[in-house]
């Protein structure tokens, strides 16, 4: 385990601990950018009220709800729709970074994060509902966002996305995944962040 990390059930031992939890949503697709260029997977993120980009999900009380049934009232309020997120689909868990330049003497945040595969239309059903009947919609989300796994010629896809804004460790829970999954090779990654600095440093 990389440092820093702890397991689900060493983070819940922390009571005086607040607890997030988001998820990466994803597909296999087969759709293609211009009629040529495979899009291969749809991977979702958010705008965030704060203009972040992050992952869907929330503060979750353990008190009153499991870490997974607080994710899933988060993505109904989020996405408009509940969808149901087990243990399994758990990934890491880690103390949120202490934001710099702030002091809070609020206890601290442990930040859990999920993956889970769906099928193309069950992720396509999501963004009509986030983008329609979820409550948070235009409220804490903006909107979701489809995360490009390709790079462009002209240095654009991957490397653009990875030089936004992101909201606390998520950038990072992103290009983790990506390798995990095997959704975009570690060369292509590579080669994402090097024209990522180049064209937008
Ligand atoms: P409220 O209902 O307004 O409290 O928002 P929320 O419950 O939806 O919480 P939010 O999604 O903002 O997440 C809570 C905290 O977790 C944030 O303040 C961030 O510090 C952190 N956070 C938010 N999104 C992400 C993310 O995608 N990844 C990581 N690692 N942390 C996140
Ligand atoms: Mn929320
Ligand atoms: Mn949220
Ligand atoms: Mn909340
Ligand atoms: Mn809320």
């Amino acid at each position: 385990m990389a440092s820093g990390q702890m397991s689900r059930d060493e983070a819940l031992e922390c009571t005086c601990c607040r607890h997030a939890c988001h998820v990466l949503l994803y597909s296999e697709t087969a759709s293609q950018l211009f009629g040529r260029i495979p899009i291969r997977y749809i991977v979702l993120m958010q705008m965030r009220f704060d203009g972040l980009l992050g992952f869907p999900g929330g503060f979750v009380n353990p008190l009153e709800e499991t870490l997974e049934e607080g994710l899933t009232r988060e993505l109904l309020e989020e996405l408009g729709v509940a969808v149901p997120v087990s243990k399994e689909d758990h990934v890491e868990s880690c103390f949120s970074p202490p934001r710099s330049g702030t002091y809070s003497s609020s206890s601290r945040l442990i930040l859990h994060f999920y993956v889970k595969k769906m099928e193309e239309e069950q992720i396509r059903e999501i963004e009509k509902a986030a983008a329609s009947t979820a409550a948070d919609h235009g409220l804490e989300v903006l909107g979701m966002v489809r995360v490009p796994l390709y790079t462009t010629k002209s240095g654009g896809g991957l490397s653009c996305f990875l030089s936004h804004s992101f909201i606390g460790v998520a950038r990072s829970q992103l290009m983790n995944s990506l390798l995990r999954l095997h959704l975009v090779s570690p060369g292509d990654l590579q080669e994402a962040l090097r024209s990522s600095q180049r064209t937008h440093a």
